[in-house]
């Protein structure tokens, strides 16, 4: 079993850079399946990226850590057919069924596994697939799409799903005519792959909205060499580690426009007090914290450009110590709470009712704690490098998932903290 081991109570000081978005890195990989080649500059050695290398080594392709980035070569794919053990790690091995489906006319994937965070239905990419023209066999474990061809549509997601959408986008962006997606997911990671099929000859209009304009073209052309956007989530995750814990650091390579709503709920609330400050000068955030954290009010979670539910856990984290009330509502996922467990076991005080965290933030101590999934395992270790001892997170493996090298980041910036497996 792999964990973090930490002893808390420190202060950090020093810079940390962002890595590229993972939630931009997958699709990006997924659409290489429609470029042929592609290189994604600095590209981080995550779990979720290792797994997706897997998918398309098996599948036939050619995947080299290389000059820094990943190279990914698709032109020799022969297998229409997922491999089983990958396909169901991740969430994001079903966004290259819209590629596959286009560029092959076929493809077989096993359903993915059940998820820690919330139920995940697929009807959304599925119903959009059809009204492309796809076909759909589904047996007790796998669904097979066929489509002679794919036909430009209006399809309307009931949904703003991130993922259906970039699959639906990979789908018609070679397709014969127009599609038009409405009531799409906005979120940056949705446009920088539009930025980036556009760049390789795609015709996508309004990317960024929540209504595309697709023009199928004949061919994309590969040999695109591309630097996704920052992780905005893992930006978040260090800006309310250095608000929790204090001491002063600078985070640079920020996308500073898609973390605004979290950085202006931090402004309102917890840091127009005596001893903190943020600054945001071009891609940097500048930050010192040298008084008591306080609490942020009431956060609501949604869709693009709502605070992501991929931050809630990590303000969970800042929460349970902050001085006050803090309330998170949480509306996109339907299962996010399984890290409350652990901040018990460090003496968070909160109460949850539905969908709905209530902190009041108290001192807390060190903990053995099981992290239940990536974003609530990470918020674990923000709580372990806040509290008072030793503690230790278990399962390190999945926050490793997303994560670019946690544990080293971290140290850089003086914290107390090993990433080891036994
Ligand atoms: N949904 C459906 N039907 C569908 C698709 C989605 O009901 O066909 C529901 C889901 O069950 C969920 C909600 O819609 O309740 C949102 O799901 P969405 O499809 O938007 O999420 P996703 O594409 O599977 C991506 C990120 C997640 C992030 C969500 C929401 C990737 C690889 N993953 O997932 O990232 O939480 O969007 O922003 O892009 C993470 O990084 O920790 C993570 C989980």
């Amino acid at each position: 079993m792999s964990y973090f081991s930490i002893e808390g109570g420190r202060s950090l000081y020093g810079e940390v850079k962002i890595s590229p978005a993972k939630n931009s890195v997958l699709p990006l990989m997924c659409s290489a399946i429609l470029v042929g080649e592609l290189f994604i500059e600095n590209c981080p050695k995550i779990g979720d990226v290792l797994v997706m290398c897997e998918i398309l080594n098996k599948i036939g392709g050619t995947v080299k850590w290389q000059d820094g980035g990943l190279y990914i070569n698709t032109e020799n794919v022969h297998s229409t057919v997922l491999p089983e053990e990958e396909t169901k790690k991740i969430r994001a091995s079903f966004f290259l069924v819209g590629a596959m489906l286009k560029r092959f006319g076929t493809v077989t994937v096993t359903k993915p596994g059940g998820c820690n965070i919330g139920s995940r239905g697929l009807d959304i990419h599925i119903d959009g697939l059809k009204s492309l023209g796809a076909k759909v066999l589904e047996t007790e474990n796998e669904y097979i799409f066929s489509a002679e061809r794919l036909q430009g549509r209006t399809f309307n997601l009931r949904y703003p799903s991130v993922g259906a959408t970039e699959n639906l986008i990979m789908a018609s962006v070679t397709a014969l005519g127009e599609t038009i997606l409405k009531n799409c997911a906005k979120e940056p990671e949705v446009k920088d792959l539009c930025d980036f099929l556009n760049l390789c000859g795609g015709k996508i209009y309004g990317a960024g909205t929540n209504t595309l304009r697709i023009q199928g073209v004949k061919k994309l052309k590969g040999k695109v060499s591309y630097l996704p956007l920052p992780d905005r989530i893992e930006a978040g995750t260090f800006l309310l580690l250095f608000m929790l814990v204090g001491g002063e650091g600078e985070i640079s390579f920020v996308g500073k426009k898609n973390i605004y709503l979290l950085m202006k709920k931090i402004l309102d609330n917890a840091c127009n007090k005596d001893g903190f400050c943020v600054n945001i000068y071009r891609e940097k955030i500048y930050i010192c914290a040298n008084g008591f954290p306080e609490g942020l009010g009431k956060i609501v979670t949604s869709p693009y450009p709502g605070v992501p539910t991929d931050l809630h856990p990590l303000i969970s984290a800042y929460a349970s110590s902050a001085k006050g009330i803090t309330t998170i509502e949480e509306n996109v996922f339907d299962c996010r709470f399984a890290y409350l467990d652990g901040l018990k076991k460090f003496g968070a005080k909160f109460t949850k009712k539905g969908n709905v965290v209530t902190f009041n933030g108290t001192k807390l101590h060190g903990a053995e704690v099981y992290a239940p999934d990536l974003r609530g395992g990470a918020g674990l270790v923000l709580v372990g490098l806040k509290a008072e001892g030793k503690s230790k997170v278990f399962n390190g493996d999945v926050i490793m998932r997303g994560y670019d090298d946690f544990a080293v980041k971290l140290q850089k910036i003086g914290a107390n903290i090993k990433f080891a497996k036994e």
